[in-house]
């Protein structure tokens, strides 16, 4: 069981190698000792090995935003959870929404990479969330079990403590609508009880992710059913993610 909150920043395709690297020496310089949030950042692949040496020594850690489930191989375009380690990361998100919307990721292809994330020793941040006209037409809890199913399932009792999930309600990503109190209560009610019907133990570690910024996120991470956040507009922006890393240091645990 994690005893801090999580704030992880997706970066997206933002911040090419060089200016990920200053991104990353600020957000260095500026941070202050953090003792109740873990600062998680994903950069881009190809700007990873960059933060990692920027952020070597320090407790900031740096991710990917997607793996392939192979080691190595004729795989074009795509990065091995091996690769990952050799440069210093320590965690991936897998089944981000724009994965899916944009490139056909599949809920079952979305477990295999978390395996083999998993197997070459990272966390795994496993995105799921209903489309608007979903949650509009009630089967946002069956679209919640649907992708949360194959990956769950896979998992055994010592695997699932690496495992963080992110609700992200698609419709909320990057358009300014958050969902509301209420929602995200429920939802991550709903996804705690599809974690113990896969009978793993202990309770499922759940960030809430769709157009965080300062202004909303206190509110969020008071809701006891709340771990953390992942965040991608306001990560890339030094004053907004500092301003987010000091609410949450702010709240309790
Ligand atoms: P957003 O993105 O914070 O810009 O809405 C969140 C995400 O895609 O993880």
């Amino acid at each position: 069981m994690r005893t801090k909150h999580l704030l992880a920043g997706n970066w997206k395709m933002n911040l090419g190698p060089t200016q990920a690297r200053a991104y990353a020496r600020q957000l260095k310089e500026s941070i202050t000792p953090l003792s109740k949030t873990d600062v998680w950042v994903a950069p881009a692949s190809i700007s990873a090995s960059a933060v990692a040496e920027e952020l070597k020594g320090t407790s900031l850690q740096v991710g990917a935003q997607n793996v392939h489930w192979a080691e190595s191989g004729a795989f074009t375009g795509e990065t091995s959870p091996l690769f990952l380690k050799d440069l210093g990361a320590t965690f991936t998100l897998t089944g981000h929404s724009e994965r899916r919307q944009f490139f056909g990721e599949t809920s079952e292809a979305t477990a295999q990479r978390t395996q083999a994330a998993l197997k070459a020793g990272l966390e795994v941040i496993v995105c799921i969330g209903e489309t608007e006209s979903e949650r509009v037409s009630g089967k946002t809890e069956r679209v919640l079990e649907e992708q949360l199913q194959p990956v769950l399932a896979g998992l055994t009792a010592e695997t699932a403590t690496k495992v963080i999930l992110a609700y992200e309600p698609v419709w909320a990503i990057g358009t300014g609508k958050v969902a509301s109190l209420k929602d995200i209560q429920e939802t991550h009610q709903h996804i705690q009880k599809v974690w113990a019907s896969h009978n793993l133990p202990g309770s499922a570690v759940i960030l809430y992710g769709g157009s965080v910024n300062p202004t909303n996120f206190a509110e969020i991470l008071a809701l006891k059913e709340v771990h953390g956040a992942l965040v991608g507009g306001a990560s890339i922006k030094l004053d907004q993610w500092l301003e987010l890393i000091k609410i949450a240091e702010a709240t309790a645990v």
